[in-house]
């Protein structure tokens, strides 16, 4: 059986931060301006890395740690836009299906289709979705979340009562910062729940080699003409606590 090494992205400094705290004898390797955290978070290895922005960031990135760390399951931890209007800022979101909206090779083939896969979506493993499901739900029941987050950042979010949401997810090189564009996604792909720049590329490197994977995102902003105003002041308040709290509780 291969040697279990979890590889965890996030696509902000301020994500990988707190989870990067967690590793014991903490190991630092530097490789195509991304730096590799690798040591042991109770005590199964673990490699942590600030994956960047976009698409391609987000895939050599991840082929990276397969080819380079050997990892064995891949963990994605960040924020994404809502989309569907039953979201609020301070949500997650398990991405069960990865889709990239901004896939288009018409007419050669359906919009959304992955060129030379016959595939367009991309399902996360069932048992790493499981264990994350249950670990966010810890952190809910527990109410660890309001040890670690301020009153006053709760409230300017808006956050009482955050839930989990399981479905699908998707992914661009595109930041949603208006009406018309959210309102357009939810038109022609009214099944997604929100919206983000990393997901459904990381979900097909890990496809291609055969690599489970979850993807997990913390709500930020409701992907319209606000989204600009809370996506950086969540990211520096809040998500990093969101991705700390979590990573604790999966492992
Ligand atoms: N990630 C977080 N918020 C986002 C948005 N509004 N658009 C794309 N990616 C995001």
């Amino acid at each position: 059986m291969k040697k279990r090494t979890i590889g965890i992205m996030g696509a902000m400094p301020e994500e990988i931060e707190g989870v990067v705290a967690l590793l014991s004898n903490c190991v630092e390797a530097s490789m195509g301006k991304r730096t590799y955290f690798s040591g042991q978070i109770n005590g199964i290895d673990t490699v942590v890395v600030f994956s960047r922005w976009g698409k391609v960031a987000a895939a050599t990135t991840a082929t990276t740690l397969i080819h380079e760390f050997k990892i064995s399951e891949l963990m994605f931890t960040g924020v994404a836009g809502a989309i569907s209007d039953n979201l609020k800022i301070g949500d997650i979101v398990l991405g069960k299906r990865l889709i990239q909206h901004d896939m288009d090779a018409r007419p050669l083939m359906k919009q959304y289709e992955i060129p030379l896969l016959s595939q367009t979506y991309f399902e996360s493993d069932s048992t790493l979705l499981d264990s994350a499901a249950n670990a966010i739900n810890t952190v809910f029941e527990n109410n660890s979340l309001y040890a670690v987050i301020g009153e006053d950042e709760l409230m300017e979010f808006n956050i009482s009562q955050p839930r989990l949401v399981i479905g699908d997810v998707a992914s661009g090189d595109q930041f949603f910062s208006s009406k018309e564009q959210k309102h357009a996604l939810n038109t022609q792909l009214p099944n997604i729940l929100c919206v983000e720049m990393e997901g459904a590329a990381v979900a097909q490197v890990c496809y291609e080699y055969e690599v489970p994977f979850t993807i997990i995102r913390t709500i930020s902003d409701t992907a319209d003409d606000k989204s600009h105003i809370d996506f950086p002041s969540f990211i520096k308040k809040i998500s990093s606590k969101y991705a700390t709290e979590i990573i604790k509780n999966i492992y």
